[in-house]
């Protein structure tokens, strides 16, 4: 799973520098397919269910599965959301991250930084014995401290030798998680952030999801191993935005 997911991480960093003004959502699928291939990976996502494409790429509005297509400029101001997961060697490694291309508005650049704030805020919670519902509504509580709304319609998840597994990871404290986090659970924690309603809906490619009020949306993810002691993240990079301090 480390190597799996330290796969994923290199591979979704070298695609965000791909990511630049002028560009097909297409093309960047295509240099993810190059790369994912380079290192010696298949796509985690590519037939997951007919899903068409190597890697997701969502701009703006929309949230998360964006299948690539030539017809779709990235353009100047755009934020773009790349999600990538891969198989290596039987096991899944599942991280995303939002790329702000050329000069962003300022609420959307906080966006980011909330829900990147978030992502971290959830996985200090990700230790052996901790509530798996105290880590999911940490996200929340956070986000909304900031006056922005999770998406309700999509949620984190387990991961292991399958994309998918138990236990569900939503980011807010459903009254149904009854898990306890123990040593050994790996699991994938992204938080979906909206800069107004959290209310998404399908697009009639079966797989975009877009926010129903235009409004852009934020997406990061790290695939996360519970220890004995501190979280290991799976997939580790740097982070794109310095912490949002809380307003008082
Ligand atoms: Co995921």
């Amino acid at each position: 799973m480390r190597q799996a997911g330290h796969a994923a991480a290199k591979i979704l960093g070298l695609v965000a520098t791909h990511v630049r003004a002028g560009i097909s959502t297409a093309e960047v699928d295509r240099v993810a397919a190059d790369l994912i291939r380079e290192h010696g990976c298949t796509s985690a996502f590519l037939g997951y269910r007919n899903y068409p494409a190597n890697i997701c790429v969502s701009l703006n509005d929309e949230v998360v599965h964006g299948i690539g297509r030539s017809s779709r400029i990235i353009r100047d101001g755009d934020i773009v959301k790349l999600d990538v997961g891969v198989y290596l060697n039987g096991w899944v490694g599942d991280n995303a991250t939002t790329v702000p291309v050329g000069d962003i508005d300022p609420d959307t650049w906080r966006l980011l930084q909330a829900t990147e704030d978030s992502l971290d805020a959830a996985i200090s919670l990700a230790r052996h014995n901790n509530s798996l519902r105290d880590l999911c509504g940490s996200v929340e509580k956070l986000v909304t401290r900031h006056g922005f709304t999770v998406v309700r319609q999509f949620v984190g998840h387990g991961v292991g030798r399958r994309l998918h597994e138990e236990p569900q990871v939503p980011n807010w404290a459903d009254p149904s998680i009854r898990t306890k986090l123990k040593a050994g659970m790996i699991l994938a924690i992204e938080p979906m952030i909206n800069m107004g309603r959290g209310k998404t809906r399908v697009l009639a490619d079966n797989w975009t999801a877009v926010t129903v009020d235009g409004r852009p949306s934020s997406h990061f993810e790290h695939t996360v191993l519970i220890t004995q002691g501190d979280p290991e993240i799976l997939t580790p990079r740097a982070r794109l935005t310095s912490p949002l301090p809380l307003p008082s």
